[in-house]
């Protein structure tokens, strides 16, 4: 058996953690040959139901969690963590962007991007999944100096499973045969699903959908998907959102599959002429615990306005919180 691993999670009394928690213990994020142990986090109000979740963590008696450390204090919580999944902030209601959340949610990430520098594993992997994910992991990161930037990511696999799905349905195949969908830019209403590259079945997705379909019905449906779970479900997508995690954490730690593309949000290096320093959703293939971004990708006039208007709004929603950015 492997040494168990520290993956601290925060929110972990909220409903996204009610999933996760208990698929990351058992196994399926790290491997079932990976024992771990959970580090979590909450405000000192949730304490009592984080320790309920932490009673039914134990009556699950998961071979693989090797121990639980429950806190109020970033700084213990996130002690020696190889892992960080930083969930705990504020959801969005009916009606609101997720950028109307920066003011209740960002300064979480700069205290949480602080206790990361200070006391975690020199290789962390974060993810961040709190919105809006992207500025609220500028953040954390930007507080964050003594670590690599790359250590730091935003979750987009959520609007990449969403559009495999939309696709997969519209032309009648499995969601196996979907390969390298991308989704550029933001996790939000301006985020990019492109499919020009992408293949159903060996074919040409664009070759199998009528532009008009693509345009005024897949990328809106891709991009208000969020919403229009709220306004089904009455509260923000829970069980599909800690999946996504699951995922983007397996395929950075684990590795991606071969000839397909996953989508993270992660530091620009200038890529495709985004802006450098952005937390930006790119195609990425991971292999030995590490990313990159796919280089190469042919982009036509379209492509290129959809990626300008996302990164737009990035770099105004970073201006917005200049003051949490050293
Ligand atoms: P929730 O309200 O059910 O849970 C959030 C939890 O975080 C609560 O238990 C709260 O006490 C805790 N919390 C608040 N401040 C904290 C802090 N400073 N430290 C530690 N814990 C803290 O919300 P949820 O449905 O689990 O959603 C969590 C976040 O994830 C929201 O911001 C939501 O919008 C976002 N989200 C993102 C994606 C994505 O694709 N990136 C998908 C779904 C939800
Ligand atoms: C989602 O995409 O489901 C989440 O970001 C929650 C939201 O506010 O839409």
């Amino acid at each position: 058996m492997k040494a168990p691993v520290r993956v601290a999670v925060t929110g972990a009394a909220g409903q996204i953690s009610y999933s996760l928690l208990f698929r990351i213990a058992a196994g399926e994020m790290l491997g079932k040959d990976q024992p771990v142990i959970l580090q979590m986090l909450e405000i000192t109000p949730a304490l009592e139901a984080l320790k309920g979740v932490a009673m039914e963590l134990d009556d699950c008696a998961f071979p693989l969690l090797a121990g639980m450390v429950c806190s109020d204090d970033p700084n213990v919580a996130f002690k020696d963590a190889d892992y960080a999944l930083l969930v705990g902030a504020r959801p969005r209601g009916p009606g609101m962007e997720r950028k109307d959340l920066l003011e209740a949610n960002a300064a979480i990430f700069s205290v949480q991007g602080k206790a990361l520098n200070d006391h975690a594993s020199r290789d962390v992997k974060v993810l961040v999944v709190g919105n809006p994910a992207n500025t609220n992991a500028l953040i954390a990161q930007r507080n964050a100096p003594d670590l690599d930037p790359r250590n730091f990511t935003a979750m987009m696999r959520l609007d990449h499973n969403r559009a495999m799905s939309q696709l997969a349905e519209k032309t009648g195949k499995s969601i196996n045969d979907v390969k390298q969908v991308i989704i550029w830019g933001n996790h939000s209403a301006t985020q990019y699903p492109d499919v020009h590259n992408t293949s159903v079945a060996g074919t040409n997705a664009m070759e199998l959908i009528e532009q008009d379909w693509y345009e005024n019905d897949f990328i809106p449906t891709v991009q208000q998907r969020g919403a229009a779970i709220i306004k089904a479900r009455g509260a923000s997508s829970a069980a599909s959102a800690a999946n996504a995690a699951i995922f983007h954490m397996r395929d950075w730690a684990l590795g991606s599959a071969d000839g397909d593309y996953v989508t993270m949000g992660v530091y620009s290096d200038g890529s495709y002429g985004i802006e450098e320093g952005l937390i930006y959703g790119f195609p990425c293939v991971c292999k030995n615990g590490d990313w990159s971004i796919v280089p190469g990708i042919e982009l036509n006039d379209f492509s290129k306005a959809k990626m300008a208007a996302t990164e737009t709004e990035l770099k105004e929603e970073r201006d917005g919180v200049k003051h949490l950015l050293p």
